[in-house]
């Protein structure tokens, strides 16, 4: 009896903690102080991984970009490429980084991308792993800073 209402108890609360979690959230959220990035001056970055392993997107690891959305990326002589600055192994629960940024692309728009990268896959005799990825994107604008 006593084993019964243990596992009853901790289905309860276990369900309780999921109900919290909006789907948005399967590739953690993330949040940057100031929000604003100024060159040269430290940023940083809180993502919150909770919900995401809660609803079964555990990442193996994440990566970071700085990326000039499409709309903004005509390119007036070259395309701008995504701006690569951070890889975190194995993150788990809340994680929190600071960077500082050099001189980025002028003029252009702004986007934080996270990129989650789960195992969907774990292990198949012929093939290992297969991995999938997915992105959360924050809206950002990049400053010089002022003199
Ligand atoms: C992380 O997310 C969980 C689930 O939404 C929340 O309960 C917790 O307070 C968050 N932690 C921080 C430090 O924001
Ligand atoms: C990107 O957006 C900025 C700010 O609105 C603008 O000054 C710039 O001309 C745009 N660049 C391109 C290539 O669209």
């Amino acid at each position: 009896m006593f084993p019964k209402t243990c596992f009853a108890i901790s289905a309860l609360v276990s369900s309780a903690l999921t109900q919290g979690c909006a789907e948005a959230a399967r590739f953690g959220t993330l949040k940057i102080t100031p929000n604003s990035i100024v060159l040269g001056q430290e940023v940083t970055f809180e993502v919150n991984f909770t919900c995401a392993i809660q609803l079964g997107y555990t990442p193996v690891y994440a990566d970071y970009f700085l990326k000039v959305p499409a709309s903004n990326n005509t390119g007036f002589d070259r395309f701008q490429p995504p701006i690569y600055f951070a890889r975190r192994d194995g993150p788990s629960g809340v994680e929190t980084f600071t960077r500082t940024f050099g001189p980025t692309y002028p003029n252009a728009l702004y986007q934080v991308v996270l990129a989650s990268t789960r195992a969907i896959i774990t292990q198949s005799e012929s093939y290992g792993q297969t991995l999938a990825t997915g992105e959360v994107l924050l809206q950002v604008s990049v400053v010089q800073p002022s003199h």
